[in-house]
């Protein structure tokens, strides 16, 4: 299905990404109100941690035979950073994969406008941004040498359908890279997931933006979300394979990488 020209890549100012419904719509406004100071507050909630995560999280996103195969066909790879917020992976996506296009794609304009700020010299050139919802690619099928998604996938109203859409824009053999917080299993991540989420994370969130509810949502969000064997199986469904899962630090977070097999039958999922 193609789906990209009919898109428009940014919106006019005051237009809002339609959602898929009202938890959508509170996401996006939550994210939009808490742009100013998202870096501010991750970079001190994490100690710069998030930085090391990403960095580790995004090596291995394009295998050297898919870049070839790009490179070979006279175009360079296109690789999607959804959910891309301030663009601190897409800027390191760039960094790894320096001839590749990199489009970060979010429903929160605001985020966008944010990152879009930061970006600086080729940056420029090889980083757009595209306003989307995960639900609803405005991306053409198999279009895709790549995808990656960094403390995204928890805030989706529907993890099904995202996931359709995900393995409908990406090429057979393409990977797609998830870092994440999942529901955490064992007592140890718990019990660190708990302390730091009910009190660092609040503390720190609501100095840095002045929304203490954004921060409240954080620990919910990750208690209400499959864990990352749950995950697996998911993507196992939606015709991903060569499924693997890294444990970051304790298992706070982990790096799920998947690639989409030739075989898939993609249908876009109805609306
Ligand atoms: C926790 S932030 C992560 C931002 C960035 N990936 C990072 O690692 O810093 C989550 C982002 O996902 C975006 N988001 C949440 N649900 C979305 C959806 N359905 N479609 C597109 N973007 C979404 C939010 O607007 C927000 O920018």
């Amino acid at each position: 299905m193609t789906k990209g020209p009919s898109h428009a890549t940014q919106l006019a100012p005051g237009e809002h990404v339609h959602t898929v419904d009202d938890h959508g719509a509170r996401v996006q406004h939550m994210f939009s109100d808490i742009a100013h100071g998202y870096d501010r507050a991750n970079r001190i909630m994490s100690l710069g941690t998030d930085i090391r995560w990403r960095r580790q999280a995004v090596s291995d996103l394009l295998p050297d035979e898919l870049r070839a195969a790009a490179e070979a066909a006279g175009r360079r790879p296109r690789l999607l950073d959804l959910c891309a917020g301030t663009l601190d992976s897409s800027i390191e996506i760039h960094r790894q994969f320096p001839t590749a296009d990199v489009i970060g794609g979010d429903f929160s304009a605001k985020m966008l406008a944010r990152g879009r700020e930061k970006l600086r010299g080729a940056e420029r050139e090889r980083i757009t941004t595209r306003d989307m919802d995960a639900h609803d690619l405005p991306e053409d099928d198999q279009s895709l040498d790549g995808m990656f998604c960094a403390f995204g996938v928890r805030n989706l109203s529907d993890l099904d359908r995202a996931t359709a859409e995900m393995a409908r824009c990406l090429r057979p053999g393409g990977r797609l890279t998830v870092l994440e917080f999942f529901r955490p299993q064992g007592l140890v991540t718990r019990v660190v997931h708990t302390l730091h989420n009910r009190t660092v994370l609040p503390i720190v969130g609501w100095a840095a933006t002045g929304n203490l509810g954004a921060y409240l949502y954080l620990p919910r969000s990750i208690g209400d979300f499959v864990t990352v064997d749950e995950y697996r199986a998911l993507l196992e469904r939606h015709g991903f394979g060569d499924v693997t899962l890294t444990r970051l630090t304790l298992g706070i977070a982990w790096v799920v990488r998947a690639t989409r097999q030739p075989h898939t039958t993609t249908e876009r999922a109805s609306a």
